[in-house]
């Protein structure tokens, strides 16, 4: 496996991750504590639509200097790492870690792991304090982000807790 910035015409590739999960239980967040639920669900793939909606906003991101990263096994991309360029939180020193996807058949070995560490040196090297993570509310996808070293935002961002009501919203030192 190898892993190298990503090209701004290769970003419509981060569509070929496969991104299926199954998933037995949810996280919700009430009164400032995370309580899980079980909740079964079959993730086949990207929704559809997603390509069409998020692929402008990956680029708008990459041309204002946004960071992606990606993991290939030969030419196979199977790993990706994105982090926003525009600062948030009153103190304007959060960068929001954009997205984060590992193909199914790569989980478990340690490569979420190594992107996320990856960004978050990227972060540090740019004057940023702390990574905001706006985080599937599955286990797995908490527990993992929780293994790392985040915590609840204590302030959530507005604009982006009103994009996705429904995700956990965290953040970690860098
Ligand atoms: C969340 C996600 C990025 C994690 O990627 P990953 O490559 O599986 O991450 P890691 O392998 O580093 O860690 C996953 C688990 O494997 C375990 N692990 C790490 N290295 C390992 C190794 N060498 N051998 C066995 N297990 C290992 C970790 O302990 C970890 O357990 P956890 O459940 O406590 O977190 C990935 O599961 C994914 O893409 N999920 C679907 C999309 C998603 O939710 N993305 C985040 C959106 S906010």
């Amino acid at each position: 496996m190898t892993g190298r910035k990503l090209l701004r015409e290769e970003i419509e590739q981060v569509w070929n991750i496969d991104r299926s999960e199954v998933i037995d239980n949810v996280y919700h967040l009430e009164s400032g504590t995370l309580v899980l639920r079980p909740q079964y669900f079959e993730v086949p793939g990207w929704p559809p639509g997603e390509a069409e909606k998020y692929t402008p906003i990956l680029l708008d991101c990459f041309d204002r200097g946004g960071w992606f990263h990606g993991a290939f096994d030969h030419a196979a991309l199977i790993g990706v790492v994105v982090l926003e360029n525009k600062c948030i939180g009153k103190h304007n020193d959060r960068l929001q870690l954009k997205f984060l996807h590992v193909s199914i058949a790569y989980r478990n070995r340690g490569l979420g792991t190594q992107l996320f560490e990856l960004a978050k040196t990227t972060a540090r090297a740019r004057r940023a304090t702390r990574l905001y993570i706006s985080a599937t509310p599955s286990e797995n996808t908490i527990n993992f982000y929780l293994r790392l070293g985040c915590a609840i935002a204590e302030e959530p961002d507005l604009e982006l807790l009103e994009l996705e009501p429904e995700d956990i919203h965290l953040e970690c030192e860098v």
